[in-house]
């Protein structure tokens, strides 16, 4: 069983970053820019955003975070986007989700010009990426394609099963999945899939984005299979100094013998995710004129 070292992976992918950092530095334009909005202050988000701009400051980028209280009205929050959309000075942004109830995320993500779209949300950014053109890719699904490119993990004919359908991970990653680029045969399993365990044991690659804790378990995958585990949901642990630890998808304890490949939870797809939002902003300063 080879353990895939998301973390590693993403130390190098952020090393060959900032050495394009330089380069642009050195030929007299200024660093690529990316601006998170937080509205609220939800524990998950406040990691998340935080994390997002020390990644910034590690390659050499410009960062902004523009902060909202929880109450902030739609038309406010789409002003800012608004804003942010004409900036010169600013290459992409996100809107970190999720937003409170009363403000329609559908409604946010398509006012955000699909050139700085750079977590891939946008309707024009999904499409281009449905048409296999050139286009912002979500961060996880990017950053899965990545690490199995990487660890040179052969996909080609190969059966993918995703479990879980969300617009940001299972529904894009299919999509990516079945591309020629990677050659995958994909299924996407999701509540209403029968006999979940019997598909899931056909994979060769097992695709656990799903959002349950320790879901999968040994009986649900197959001798040798590539087991990638997107679960990042916090979980009460008392003898940690936050009170919380992350738990994946994966029973990982039971699973992980059985594997050719796997991903661990902290340090597999995580800092992948991170390291790809960083490329798309990167390439957003590349494209702009
Ligand atoms: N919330 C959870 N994941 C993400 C992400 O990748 N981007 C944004 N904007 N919000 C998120």
């Amino acid at each position: 069983m080879i353990l895939i070292d998301g973390k590693k992976t993403a130390d190098e992918i952020k090393k060959e970053i900032a050495e394009d950092v330089k380069l642009i530095v050195a030929s007299g334009k200024r660093p690529p820019h990316l601006a998170a909005v937080l509205v609220g202050h939800d524990g998950g988000s406040e990691t998340y955003v935080a994390f997002k701009i020390k990644d910034c400051e590690e390659v050499g980028f410009r960062s902004s975070l523009v902060r909202f209280d929880d109450d902030v009205t739609e038309a406010e929050l789409l002003a800012k986007v608004h804003e942010l959309n004409s900036d010169p000075d600013l290459d992409g942004f996100i809107v970190q989700l999720p937003l409170p109830k009363h403000i329609s995320e559908q409604k946010v993500i398509e006012a955000i010009d699909a050139r700085k779209d750079v977590d891939g949300f946008h309707p024009e950014n999904v499409g281009r990426l449905v048409l296999g053109m050139p286009a912002f890719l979500s961060a996880t699904p990017f950053g899965i394609v990545e690490l199995l490119k990487r660890y040179q993990i052969p996909t080609s004919g190969k059966n993918c099963v995703i479990v879980g359908r969300s617009n940001i991970v299972g529904r894009p990653l299919s999509i990516l999945m079945s591309q020629k680029a990677v050659n995958a045969t994909v299924t996407v399993a999701h509540s209403q899939t029968k006999d979940l365990a019997k598909v899931c044991a056909e994979a060769d690659i097992l695709i656990a984005a799903l959002g349950s804790p320790e879901f999968i378990k040994a009986d649900m995958v197959k001798e040798g299979a590539v087991v990638i585990d997107v679960g990042t949901t916090r979980v009460n642990a008392p003898e940690t100094k936050s009170g919380w630890r992350l738990k994946g998808d994966v029973k990982f304890d039971e699973v992980a013998s059985k594997c050719s490949y796997i991903t661990p939870v902290p340090g597999g797809v995580g800092p992948m995710t991170r390291v790809s939002l960083l490329q798309n902003t990167l390439l957003a300063a590349k494209l702009k004129k």
